[in-house]
């Protein structure tokens, strides 16, 4: 079970900038009311994906047997999307498949797996040098279906299949978008693509527990039921208005009244490599969820938190003197893993050099745990507020664990923030800045605007 640590955000053992008992029990009823706000808003709007660990026992049988046909028909599988649609995928496969998943002899992996997020030319020519496309299956998952670095190259790869695979390219494409609205749900009909459906209330940012990350993870052969097993005993453990037996509540609150003292960067520091991008998939759903210019009153706020991605203990060698000695303007969440799923001896072999021979019969999983638990004594004993969140091993079941007290932590902040948390208009923006600057229909008021903007001035580029 999932247990979030939070001894070193207090006063006791961090001191000055701690908090105190006192300051968690005057918290109490704003945390109840964002805990019922939030729980009355469930089942409405864009919360849909508090619900998605019960709701889909028909959508997760597709979803086997498509991975199934996937795996044994098709050499690899690609993934074309980006944010949300990418973020959790990534994570996810990271956690749970093996390190060098792709490069393992085809007897020992399922099919390769690749998420092609970015737009940068050079990085789609590199997939094309490695894959055979008659042999692969593109996922384009896109909830708008406009998304403009999908639909590229969602085109770029449908005019290759129809080159090289002629009449039946349309098996190679499978679609996961909203049922209703965007282009992708019009060209999958239109196509005959295999689809699956975002949930109209699920974003991008908390998709990945739909068929989103669902249908990946599947054809990984990652435990799908397991994950969403996880994910609902974490939803159930926090069901319970009081903070102190609600972990994501308490996490929420200590971020809030930590914003409120001016900490705006929470940094998130995985010891294990296996999490390494759940601090990326984090750092979207934090920044994106909170960073917003007004509240629900349509006050200026501009709040957020700055999130910052590390990982323990390679970044010990390049953030942590940052962390401890620098200023006091950030709340640090390691995450820690009790036990590692394989584990390597160090051997002997420095009797002589007592300096190194003291790690000789320890093993790699207990360095990296004691050098988690160092930085967490560095932290705490230079002043700076940090708090960790220990999985007893890195699973299918702890990982959707770890996925719902993320979510449940972001949208209960955002209630106490008072915030619209799951809206993106900074995104958005973007966005319609790119399809005016490409002419895209309907876009014509946005393209004078920024014609109408000052050009550069060279005096001020050198
Ligand atoms: O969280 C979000 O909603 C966004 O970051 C989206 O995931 C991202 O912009 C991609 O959008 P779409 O799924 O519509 O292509």
């Amino acid at each position: 079970m999932l247990k979030f640590d939070f001894n070193n955000m207090m006063q006791n053992y961090v001191g000055a900038d701690g908090f105190t008992d006192a300051d968690l029990k005057a918290a109490e009823v704003e945390a109840r009311a964002a805990y019922d706000k939030f729980a009355a808003r469930r089942g409405t709007g864009m919360t849909e994906w508090a619900d998605l660990p019960y709701t889909q026992d028909a959508v997760v049988e597709d979803i086997l047997a498509c991975a199934e046909d996937i795996r044994k028909n098709y050499d690899n599988f690609v993934v074309l999307g980006i944010g949300g649609s990418a973020l959790g995928p990534i994570a996810v496969f990271t956690a749970l498949c093996h390190f060098r998943y792709n490069d393992l002899p085809a007897g020992k992996r399922g099919v390769k797996f690749f998420v092609e997020d970015n737009v940068d030319p050079e990085r789609m020519l590199a997939l094309l040098d490695v894959i055979d496309v008659r042999r692969t299956v593109f996922n384009v998952i896109t909830k708008s279906g406009a998304t403009s670095e999908t639909m590229s190259q969602y085109l770029i790869i449908a005019d290759i299949l129809k080159k090289e695979v002629g009449e039946e390219w349309n098996k190679h494409i499978i679609a996961t978008t909203s049922e209703k609205k965007g282009n992708l749900i019009k060209l999958a009909k239109k196509e005959g693509f295999k689809t699956f459906y975002i949930p109209d209330g699920v974003g991008g940012r908390f998709s990945e527990l739909c068929p989103v990350g669902l249908l990946p993870a599947a054809v990984l052969g990652i435990d799908i039921k397991g994950l969403l097993a996880g994910a609902a005993a974490m939803d159930k453990r926090c069901a319970d208005g009081d903070m102190k037996k609600n972990p994501a509540l308490m996490a929420a609150v200590l971020q809030y009244l930590s914003m409120k003292r001016g900490k705006n960067i929470s940094v998130m520091m995985p010891y294990a490599d296996s999490l390494k991008y759940m601090a990326d998939w984090y750092c979207q759903l934090w920044g994106e969820s909170l960073g917003k210019a007004v509240d629900l009153a349509g006050n200026t706020v501009h709040t957020g938190q700055t999130p910052v991605k590390s990982l323990g203990v390679t970044d010990q060698h390049s953030q942590v003197q940052l962390y401890t000695e620098g200023p006091f303007d950030k709340v640090i969440t390691l995450i820690g893993v009790e036990k590692f799923r394989g584990d390597v001896t160090i051997a002997d072999g420095a009797e002589e050099f007592p300096d190194v021979n003291f790690l000789c019969g320890h093993t790699m999983g207990e360095l990296i745990n004691t050098e988690r638990v160092a930085t967490e004594y560095a932290l705490t004993r230079s002043g700076h507020v940090n708090n960790t969140v220990m999985l007893p091993e890195v699973n299918a079941e702890s990982v959707g664990e770890l996925l719902m007290f993320f979510q449940l932590q972001t949208a209960y902040c955002g209630e106490l923030l008072g915030i619209d948390t799951f809206n993106q208009p900074g995104v958005e923006e973007g966005k319609n800045a790119t399809y005016a600057l490409f002419d895209r229909k309907g876009y014509e008021a946005k393209k004078a605007e920024l014609d109408a903007a000052p050009e550069k001035d060279g005096k001020y580029i050198v």
